[in-house]
């Protein structure tokens, strides 16, 4: 491992030439990953080393004093490389778990979030009594919704639309990897233009919802690697959720769920948007695990 070493990380590595270890590979990186603005050194470290290594993490823990072979240490060295430039982990090692679940991700979709497995934990509660509950997800990406949905909800289908044909690709992907691919229908265009006449218990969505010229503030690792089409809400942040309430009463049967999420600071101006929608009503904002505004649900009015 020598990628162009910092004072610090040659001074944690050593100047002994013995080999390049599990134990000593971490060593090297961690706080090389530390001073190249890696908020989770140790972790990233060992799921890079991990890849390199291919093997699950928890693994490594049982062979700090095995040595890396060249080419383990060529896909390390290259990992970290990338990684210091903050090209996401979950693209460099090519998945993300969400949900519980391990998705497939590339440069094409967003890297799913912890927070969107709110709006998911909600969609379970809600739809867990129902039948046969029919669920639309707007602007699926990796289909980490709508596949999560699918796992946990036995008895559901899914429409999952994205305007994206590449995401599609690997939402589908995702899909049969997980074994849902028959429950799910992965349909292409924007919002609901692939929906025709259909009706569902629950439209849900994380949309695009960042401020057009807020994008280039946002960290590297977001705004220079993830796709623009995934985070860009227009001038006001708002574009795509303002048509998803416009729309969607138009699509859910007599009572059906809305639950979409948003940026903690748009709570007031998407609830203020439903509600003079007249369609709906029961509108209330669902927490993170932090306590912000993250989600909002609503139901349509009964005909
Ligand atoms: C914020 S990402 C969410 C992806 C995934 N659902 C998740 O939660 O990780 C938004 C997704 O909406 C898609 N999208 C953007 N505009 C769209 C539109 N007009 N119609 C359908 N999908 C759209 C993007 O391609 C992207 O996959």
């Amino acid at each position: 491992m020598k990628p162009a070493m910092t004072s610090q990380a040659a001074h944690q590595a050593g100047n002994s030439d013995g080999p390049w270890t599990v134990r000593r590979v971490l060593e090297w990186t961690v706080p090389y990953l530390q001073e190249n603005g890696s908020d989770a050194p140790r972790l990233e470290a060992e799921i890079l080393l991990a890849h390199a290594r291919g093997c699950p993490r928890i693994q490594l823990y049982t062979q700090f004093d095995e040595p890396l072979s060249d080419d383990q240490r060529n896909v390390m060295r290259d990992l970290v490389r990338r990684r210091a430039s903050h090209e996401p982990v979950a693209y460099l090692v090519g998945y993300r778990e969400f949900y519980g679940i391990e998705f497939h991700v590339t440069p094409d979709v967003l890297i799913p979030r912890p927070d969107t497995e709110t709006l998911v934990l909600e969609l379970i509660e809600l739809a867990r009594g129902k039948a046969a509950p029919r669920i639309l997800d707007i602007g699926t990406g990796s289909g980490c919704i709508a596949i999560a949905a699918a796992v946990n909800l036995p008895n559901c289908t899914v429409a999952a639309v994205d305007i994206s044909e590449r995401a599609l690709e690997i939402a589908k992907s995702n899909a049969t990897r997980h074994g849902v691919d028959d429950r799910i229908d992965f349909r292409s265009g924007s919002l609901f233009e692939p929906i025709a006449d259909d009706r569902y218990d629950f439209v849900v969505s994380n949309p695009p919802y960042v401020v057009k010229t807020e994008i280039d503030t946002l960290q590297i690792d977001v705004c220079k690697y993830e796709p623009r089409l995934a985070l860009d809400g227009g001038g006001d942040g708002l574009d795509v959720l303002r048509q998803l309430v416009n729309h969607a009463s138009r699509y859910l049967t007599p009572g059906g769920h809305i639950l979409y999420e948003m940026d903690s600071s748009q709570s007031d101006a998407l609830c203020e948007m439903i509600s003079a929608d007249g369609a709906y009503e029961g509108v209330r904002v669902i927490p993170d695990l932090a306590g912000r505004p993250r989600v909002v649900h609503a139901h349509r009015k009964a005909d």
